[in-house]
C-alpha cells in the first residue's frame, strides 16, 4: 500500500454490516465467504462481516453462518461505530430508508440493491450521502447480476444518452417467453410460475410492471442527469397480453416484450414509461428470453451497448453487491468516498403517455358484414392516423378477428380514436392496444 493509502485507511480490515439475510443478502454472504482470499487481494485489506440483521434469527438461512453474527436488532448494525459499511438488503421503503438515512448519519458508507427505495426516495438518500462524503451504491438495484449503473457512471459518463430500452424484470420475460413459446394463455402460466417459485405468490410488482419502474426510473434519471418522479413514469403491465396478440405478433414478425423505454427526442424532451410491445423479431432486445434481462443504451460517441444477463436472484444480485462492497472498499482505503454523488442536476418534467409518438398494433373483434373496414378506417383517417396494414383472419361464426399496424401516431390520437371505433355497430370489442418499437 502506498503512503497516501495508508493515511487515508488506518485500521487493518473493513467491516461489513449488513440488514437482510434473505435471497440476495445470503448470495451477497456466500459470494463474500467463497472468494474471500481473491476478493481481499484485489482490494488490499481484509474484509470482516461484522453483524446482520434479520427478523427471525431461528429460520434456516440459505448460507452456512456463524449465528451469533444474528440479531433482530437493526441498530446493532447501523450503530455499531467499528462498522464501515452497511449492506441494505431488506428492501421496501420502510424502514429501509430510515435505517439508511441513520447509517449515513452514522457516517456509514452504503450498499443497497433497493430499487423501490432508490427510485422513490434516492433524491434524499443521495444527497445526504453526498453531504458527507460518503459511497452510496446501488449496483443491484436494477438488471440484478448485470452491471449497468456503474457503467452508466463511469464508462459510458462522457457521452450524451440518448435511449436506454430494456426488458428488465425476469418474471413477466419469463412468462412471455413461455406464452410465446406454447401459446398458452397469462394466468395458466403465472400459475405455473409461482407454483415452481419462478413469480412471488403476490406477484402485483412485476405482472402489472411496478417493478420494472422503480428500474426504469433509475436508470432514466442517471442517463438523463435529471431526476425521474417515479409516479411520473407511466406503467402498464402484461395482464392483458392474451395468446392470440402472440399468435399474430409472431405471424407478424414480432414478439411481445415488457420494455422499460426511456428516450431523448429530438426537441430534448424525454419519455420514460413501461409497457408490453412488438418488437421486429430481429431487434437486439427479441432474443432475450425467459427469467433473463438486457438493456441497450445509446450514447452519442458509443453508439449502441447492450448490456444482458440473469436480472435477478441470490447468486447474480451478490454478484453486483459485491462488486459495489468492493468498489466502497478500495474507495475506503484511498480516502475518496463520495467520489462520484448525485448526478441528477436537472428536475425537468417527462412527456406525457399521450404524447408519445410511435407505432401501433391493434386487435379487434367485429362483425363479419360488408362495409365494415371502411367504417373502421374512416374513423381511423377522421384522427389523422394513417394505417401501415391490416390482417382480417378466418370468419368465426359471424365474427372475425381484425389485426391493424398503424404507422407512427400519438397515443392520444389512436386512443379518441378508438373510443368512437368501439361503438360503432359493427365492432364486437376492441380486444388490445399496443405500441409498436423499432
Ligand atoms: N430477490 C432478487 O432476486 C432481487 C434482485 C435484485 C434486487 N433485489 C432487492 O434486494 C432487496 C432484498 O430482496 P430479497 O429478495 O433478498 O428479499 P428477502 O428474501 O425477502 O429478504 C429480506 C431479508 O430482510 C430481512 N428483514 C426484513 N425486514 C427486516 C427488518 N425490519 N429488520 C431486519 N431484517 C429485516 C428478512 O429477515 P428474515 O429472513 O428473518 O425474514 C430477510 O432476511 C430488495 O430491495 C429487492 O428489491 C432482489
Amino acid at each position: 500500500m502506498g503512503a497516501g493509502a495508508e493515511q487515508a485507511w488506518n485500521k487493518n480490515k473493513i467491516e461489513i454490516g449488513i440488514l437482510g439475510l434473505g435471497v440476495v443478502g445470503s448470495g451477497t454472504v456466500a459470494l463474500l465467504q467463497r472468494n474471500r482470499a481473491e476478493i481481499e487481494r484485489k482490494i488490499g485489506l481484509p474484509l470482516h462481516i461484522k453483524r446482520i440483521a434479520v427478523r427471525d434469527v431461528d429460520k434456516n438461512r440459505a448460507v452456512e453462518i456463524d449465528h451469533s453474527l444474528l440479531t433482530t436488532n437493526a441498530f446493532e448494525v447501523i450503530d455499531d461505530p467499528e462498522i464501515d459499511i452497511v449492506c441494505e438488503l431488506i428492501g421496501g421503503v420502510d424502514p429501509a430508508k430510515s435505517y439508511v438515512l441513520r447509517a449515513l448519519r452514522n457516517g456509514k458508507q452504503i450498499v443497497t440493491a433497493n430499487k423501490e427505495m432508490m427510485a422513490k426516495e434516492g433524491s434524499e438518500l443521495m444527497e445526504q450521502a453526498a453531504s458527507k462524503h460518503l459511497d452510496l451504491q446501488f449496483e443491484g438495484s436494477v438488471g440484478g447480476g448485470i452491471p449497468i449503473i456503474q457503467p452508466m457512471k463511469n464508462a459510458l459518463a462522457g457521452n450524451r444518452i440518448l435511449e436506454v430500452i430494456g426488458i428488465i424484470n425476469g418474471t413477466t420475460n419469463y412468462i412471455l417467453s413461455k406464452m410465446t413459446r406454447e401459446r398458452a394463455e397469462f394466468l395458466d402460466v403465472l400459475k405455473e410460475a409461482q407454483d415452481h417459485g419462478y413469480a412471488e405468490v403476490d406477484a402485483t410488482s412485476d405482472v402489472e410492471g411496478f417493478d420494472a419502474q422503480y428500474k426504469i426510473a433509475i436508470l432514466a434519471s442517471i442517463a438523463f442527469t435529471n431526476r425521474i418522479n417515479v409516479a411520473d413514469v407511466s406503467v402498464e403491465g402484461i395482464t392483458r397480453i392474451a395468446a392470440p396478440d402472440i399468435q399474430y405478433a409472431d405471424e407478424l414478425g414480432y414478439v411481445i416484450k415488457l420494455l422499460g423505454i426511456a428516450k431523448r427526442t429530438a426537441d430534448d424532451r424525454m419519455q420514460v414509461r413501461v409497457h408490453p410491445a412488438l418488437l421486429p423479431k430481429n431487434h437486439p432486445l427479441a432474443a432475450t428470453n425467459d427469467v433473463y434481462n438486457a438493456i441497450m443504451i445509446k450514447g452519442d460517441s458509443v453508439g449502441d451497448v447492450m448490456f444482458y444477463g440473469r436480472g435477478a436472484g441470490s447468486g447474480p444480485t451478490g454478484s453486483a453487491v459485491v462488486g459495489d462492497i468492493m468498489d466502497v472498499c478500495r474507495n475506503l482505503r484511498f480516502g475518496s468516498t463520495g467520489r462520484i454523488s448525485c448526478t441528477c442536476f436537472d428536475s425537468k418534467p417527462i412527456m406525457a403517455i399521450e404524447d408519445v409518438v410511435s407505432r401501433h398494433y391493434i386487435r379487434m373483434v367485429v362483425q363479419d358484414k360488408p362495409r365494415v373496414l371502411s367504417a373502421i378506417s374512416g374513423v381511423f383517417g377522421d384522427f389523422d392516423i394513417n394505417i401501415e396494414s391490416m390482417v382480417q383472419k378466418t370468419v368465426q361464426g359471424k365474427q372475425t378477428d381484425i389485426i391493424w399496424l398503424m404507422h407512427e401516431a400519438p397515443s392520444k390520437s389512436i386512443s379518441e380514436a378508438l373510443k368512437v371505433i368501439k361503438n360503432l355497430d359493427v365492432v364486437v370489442e376492441v380486444s388490445n392496444w399496443l405500441r409498436v418499437e423499432e
